[in-house]
């Protein structure tokens, strides 16, 4: 795994237990990671905490970003709300590998109540180190692209 750019995270309290896992997992492997809450399991909004990891990664300040609700569709659908967000669902390692390959996802988004600590692990790290293939793919995003931002207000 590549582990020079630093990673934003976010959970809500579904998420937390795996965002903290998968935290501490990215951190004794050298990566630096943003932590922007939740902090614990009480009850939240996961739009509150997809909204913070999808505006980072948006502006650029952060390349990539790891969210995690109870199944991960309320965080993959606030987070694909923000220009240049590709965040992808991915609840299995097939899944992990083609959304950095064709889709050049810049936001991985799990489901802590749907998929188990360990191969929440193994799809983290096939995303993280699995290119994207350029090419006719490239075309593919740059057109999805100028539809979000002609819907810009
Ligand atoms: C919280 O109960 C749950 O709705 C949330 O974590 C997520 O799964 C939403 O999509």
């Amino acid at each position: 795994m590549e582990n020079t750019s630093p990673i934003a995270m976010g959970s809500d309290h579904a998420g937390f237990a795996l965002k903290e896992f998968i935290k501490n997992h990215l951190i004794a492997a050298n990566f630096k990671i943003e932590d922007c809450g939740a902090f614990s399991e009480n009850l939240v909004d996961y739009p509150d905490f997809g909204i913070e990891v999808a505006e980072k990664v948006a502006s650029g300040m952060f390349e990539r970003g790891i969210l995690i609700c109870g199944t991960g569709l309320g965080m993959s659908m606030v987070a694909n709300r923000f220009k240049n967000v590709r965040a992808a669902l991915c609840n299995d390692l097939f899944l992990a590998m083609m959304s950095r390959r064709h889709n050049d996802a810049n936001i991985l988004v799990m489901g802590g109540r749907v998929i188990g600590t360990e191969l929440a692990r193994e799809i983290v790290t096939v995303w993280l180190k699995t290119p994207f293939e350029e090419g006719r793919h490239r075309k593919r995003i740059e057109k999805f692209d100028a539809i979000a931002s002609r819907n810009i207000i």
